[in-house]
């Protein structure tokens, strides 16, 4: 069967037919055409893509500019695929209106079918506006990257009674205000089950179980395609380091005894042409 894009709302009937959401990243041309081909329904072009990507430690350094770049590229590659752009660090926590601005940018000119969004209680009313002004917005509880150093890490979140009640009322507040969905990062699986189960909107997790209405991974973990570290929760599908490592070497040794470029990698001319040439 050809893929169809999926729409915003039907999401909801997923979750209620009990068929899972499956989530990507991606954050270029070439993924999102691979992605494009696969049965996945949402890209989420997410800002992992300052570690992975562009190789700083967190995804605080992130900005506007990198966002949309990267959104463009995704949306020239995948046609069949809802796309999904993170909101980076500092672009929905200064004002309202600079949060409005700035989701209408990576809808008017990256692409985005929708944006994410970290945090709750403290940003419910900047969902509740951005939706309002007709932009499509994911939530993301539990570990939220660009607040980590707040949170005291990379940690599993909503361990203690009182944080798991906090996320529980911070989901339920997301979908009051509007949100489609919301990402669930790095909690027990008991607690994920639970909102899942109190939500309407489905829940996407990473690092949250099964018992989830989706799940998302970010791409290079899965294929190993980063070198610093693969959180527990990130299953490895395949390792696309070590056959391009084999291809730069290849390429190196070639070059240095020149087995390349041979005659078919090269262009010929005319000899007489040549002779005078010379
Ligand atoms: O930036 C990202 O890739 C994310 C996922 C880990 C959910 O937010």
């Amino acid at each position: 069967m050809t893929k169809q894009k999926i729409t915003i709302p039907s999401l909801r009937t997923f979750k209620e037919k009990g068929t899972k959401i499956r989530v990507v990243t991606a954050y270029d041309y070439p993924t999102a055409l691979l992605v494009d081909q696969s049965d996945i329904e949402i890209i989420l072009v997410g800002d992992s893509l300052g570690m992975v990507v562009l190789g700083y430690d967190s995804t605080v350094p992130v900005t506007m500019e990198d966002m949309l770049h990267h959104s463009k590229a995704v949306n020239r590659g995948a046609k069949k695929t809802l796309i999904v752009v993170d909101m980076p660090f500092m672009s929905y926590n200064i004002s309202i209106e600079d949060a409005i601005r700035n989701a209408g940018r990576l809808v008017q000119e990256g692409g985005a079918d929708a944006v994410k969004i970290e945090g709750g209680a403290v940003v419910i009313d900047t969902v509740t506006a951005i939706v309002n002004a007709g932009i499509p917005v994911m939530g993301h509880l539990g570990l939220t990257p660009q607040t980590a150093a707040q949170l005291g890490g990379y940690k599993v979140q909503g361990k203690d009674a009182a944080a798991a009640e906090r996320m529980v009322t911070d989901a339920q507040k997301l979908e009051e205000a509007g949100a489609f969905a919301v990402v669930l990062e790095a909690i027990p699986a008991p607690l994920a089950e639970l909102i899942t189960k109190k939500l309407t909107i489905p829940t996407i997790g990473i690092g949250a179980g099964v018992h989830c209405d989706g799940q998302v991974l970010v791409t290079h973990d899965m294929v190993g395609f980063f070198d610093r570290f693969i959180p527990k929760f990130a299953k490895q599908y395949t390792n696309i380091s070590n056959p391009m490592l084999a291809a730069f070497q290849q390429y190196a040794k070639e070059v240095a005894d020149s087995t390349f470029p041979g005659p078919e990698h090269s262009f010929t001319m005319d000899a007489e042409l040549l002779k005078r040439l010379y």
